[in-house]
């Protein structure tokens, strides 16, 4: 039996499960994890955690994971928010099922999602799945987001939920607080601004959890799969104002976040401040990857990410493929030409610069 012989929803048919190639190669530079695991401490705690989880694995979690929402409200209060509380945060299973949950709560049959693009490639899987009308702007050439030219875009579809991760995937490009604020203002909606790479952000760029107070539809996502290390814990959560949270509560499954991914998320968090710690350097190799790659005469897209768009390439796919040939895994991503890497240790971007000088010297002969 095939897929063809069931009866698969007919905006389901052709379609296939999103992801970046899952390839066992020495340098993984590809979906933007943070390449530095915990520490043996922070594992031990983790274990103890998770030890002390497993004896009540006979019950349900607490299904509104109220600890852990406390335990996030009081770290967001410390990068730039005021004043959250349990009520004003959410959490799921990465912060994509968080945005899903928007999605089921605020789009719809009949509504409507707008987002600017090149950005990240699951919003319109998000929209499809709750059979919300897509619409996408697009970016300037230098990627950001044309504010002017937004507004009219919102004013014209006045859409239910209005999508921009800042920083951005694949771009890297963070967000003026006043275009943002331009946006909320002129958005009959949700605001979703996702930063997923909100820690990585340089000296200098806001974040938009500053503004929640001041605009109650606006919802500032974030996840512990970047920065916290801790993309295989899978929990991603939101801030906004309590009304958003009770709406969410509505569509998500009962104890949809297990009491395991609580507890680690929860020891995690009590370690900030040894987990972030790695997010400076990361933040400085990033620069000198930028600096690298602008030396050796590519573009490069401003960066408040764990990344770095690079380019352009008349035969992009044959860079990334040579590249791979050397054992560094790269996304082949963004608009035509281009190629994101994301950010690894100093001996993995050492690795990634020697294959790529490689790979275009003989692309090039
Ligand atoms: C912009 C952006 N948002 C959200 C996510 C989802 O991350 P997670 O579901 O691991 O929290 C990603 C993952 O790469 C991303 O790039």
């Amino acid at each position: 039996m095939t897929l063809d012989d069931l009866p698969l929803r007919d905006d389901l048919r052709g379609e296939v499960p999103y992801g970046a190639p899952q390839l066992d190669v020495p340098v993984q530079l590809n979906v933007n994890e943070n390449p530095y695991g915990p520490s043996e401490a922070v594992v031990a705690d983790m274990a103890a955690a998770v030890a002390e989880a497993a004896r009540g694995l006979n019950r349900y979690p607490d299904r509104d994971a109220l600890a852990l929402r406390a335990d996030l409200a009081a770290y967001l209060n410390g990068d730039g928010a005021t004043g959250l509380r349990v009520e004003n945060v959410w959490a799921a299973n990465g912060s994509n099922e968080v945005m899903q949950h928007l999605l089921l709560a605020f789009g719809g049959p009949g509504r409507t999602a707008v987002s600017f693009a090149p950005t990240y490639s699951m919003y319109p899987e998000y929209a499809r799945d709750t059979h919300t009308r897509w619409v996408t702007g697009r970016r300037a050439d230098d990627f950001s987001i044309g504010v002017d030219a937004a507004v009219t875009t919102i004013d014209e579809v006045q859409p239910s939920v209005v999508l921009l991760a800042s920083p951005n995937n694949p771009t890297g490009t963070a967000l003026p607080l006043k275009d943002i604020e331009a946006i909320a203002a002129a958005a009959p909606g949700i605001v979703v601004i996702d930063e997923a790479y909100a820690e990585f952000r340089r000296e200098g760029t806001a974040s938009a959890l500053t503004l929640l107070r001041r605009y109650p539809r606006l919802v500032v996502t974030r996840t512990m799969s970047k920065a916290f290390a801790l993309a295989g814990g899978r929990l991603g959560y939101m801030a906004s104002s309590p009304a958003v949270v009770d709406a969410v509560r509505i569509v998500r499954l009962p104890y949809h976040l297990s009491g395991v991914s609580q507890a680690v998320a929860r020891v995690a968090l009590a370690h900030s401040d040894e987990l972030l710690a790695a997010v400076s350097d990361l933040r400085a190799e990033r620069d000198r990857t930028v600096r690298w790659l602008q030396d050796q005469g590519h573009r490069t897209a401003e960066s408040d990410a764990n990344f770095v768009l690079f380019g352009t390439f008349p035969d992009r796919h044959a860079v990334w493929e040579g590249l791979l040939d050397r054992g560094v895994l790269i996304r082949e991503t963004g608009p035509d030409g281009w190629l994101r890497v994301s950010i690894g240790t100093p001996e993995e971007m050492a690795a990634f610069r020697a294959a790529l000088t490689e790979v275009l010297t003989e692309v090039l002969a």
